[in-house]
């Protein structure tokens, strides 16, 4: 397993990391367990949560941090634990969002799911345009030196956003974020324009969510309506399971088989061949699915393959 420094800070994250939005909803605790093992036996160390993941689930928001809490339990030094907050716990306009009355709240109750006394890397779920970000980044670095946080982070962020938290950090002389979660993979790459090059600035490692479009990049759906799993039943399978998207899905899948590969080393291939993607935290739904995740991320891409696949 190959460990990137995370944007311009000490912590080393893996390349390839396990997103646990699955977790509790999809999976109970036996297959969870099942996934965390097979990853940790193959030098994955970066997990990505957030405090709404099992929403939808029996028991709601909170089951996915629940979960790992459990199956973390005596091991929990081995991991570097992500979560995040903002998104709606409940009906109540004060239990989200990036106030500092919240973030103290959510980051105690994220604590006590997860069973730790510390989280690895703290992130802004989604922007929060009622709260300015110097109240956030102040709450934030109160929490770091309380040692309840090791290093925060930011998800959906616009490019005038990341510039406007990184600026404000260094004249408040707050800790800065040091990564940015975006929807990002070879089919959807709307952060190349101005995220990346923000983040590439001021010293953010991607962290790419969705990496493989809900499961699509494996290859495993075909035009014919073959493929089962979770993108097949989700809301998202209209927006993904297109004419365009399928004929797109066959150049790459082409142009990886041309090279000894598959489209599932391309899809994690691609994101790691640029430096400035920290960890692809795809999910995965068995051991078996870990294995094949670990082994497709192998693949480092040319200057010029990076330039043959954008051109398809
Ligand atoms: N910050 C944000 O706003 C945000 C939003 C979304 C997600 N995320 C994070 O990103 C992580 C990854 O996103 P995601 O899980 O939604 O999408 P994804 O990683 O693109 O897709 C993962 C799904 O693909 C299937 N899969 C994975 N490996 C496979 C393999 N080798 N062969 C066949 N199928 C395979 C599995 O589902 P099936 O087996 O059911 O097909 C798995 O759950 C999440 O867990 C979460 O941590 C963050």
């Amino acid at each position: 397993m190959e460990y990137r420094r995370l944007g311009d800070s000490g912590l080393l994250v893996s390349a390839v990391g396990l997103g646990t939005n699955n977790f509790a909803g999809r999976l109970q605790d036996e297959a969870a367990r099942a996934v965390l093992n097979q990853a940790f036996d193959l030098g994955v160390s970066f997990i990505d949560t957030a405090d709404m993941y099992g929403q939808g689930s029996k028991a709601g928001p909170g089951a996915s941090e629940n979960q790992l809490g459990r199956l973390l339990a005596g091991r929990r030094t081995n991991f570097i634990l992500a979560t995040k907050f903002g998104q709606p716990m409940s009906e109540s306009i004060y239990e989200r969002g990036a106030s500092r009355g919240w973030i103290v709240r959510a980051v105690e109750a994220s604590l006590r799911r997860l069973r730790t006394d510390y989280i690895d890397l703290y992130q802004i779920h989604t922007p929060d345009p009622q709260t300015p970000i110097e109240e956030t980044l102040r709450a934030l670095d109160d929490l770091i030196r309380a040692g309840k946080v090791r290093w925060i982070g930011h998800s959906n962020l616009a490019a005038w956003q990341i510039a406007d938290a990184e600026w404000t950090a260094r004249t408040e002389h707050l800790a800065h974020p040091i990564s940015a979660q975006m929807h990002y993979n070879l089919l959807v790459r709307g952060i190349q324009a101005e995220v990346i090059p923000a983040c590439q600035a001021f010293g953010l490692g991607v962290i790419p969510y969705f990496p493989l479009e809900s499961g699509f990049l494996t290859g495993k759906y075909r035009p014919n309506g073959e493929g089962k799993g979770r993108l097949a039943e989700s809301a998202r399978s209209g927006q993904v399971l297109t004419k365009e998207n399928f004929e797109r899905i066959e150049r790459l899948e082409a142009f990886a088989v041309e090279r000894g590969h598959k489209l599932l080393d391309l899809a994690f291939g691609w994101l790691l061949s640029q430096p400035v993607v920290g960890s692809v935290i795809a999910s995965a739904s068995s051991a078996d699915q870990v294995k094949a995740n670990v082994a497709a991320a192998e693949w480092r891409l040319s200057a010029a393959e990076m330039e043959h696949v954008a051109a398809l």
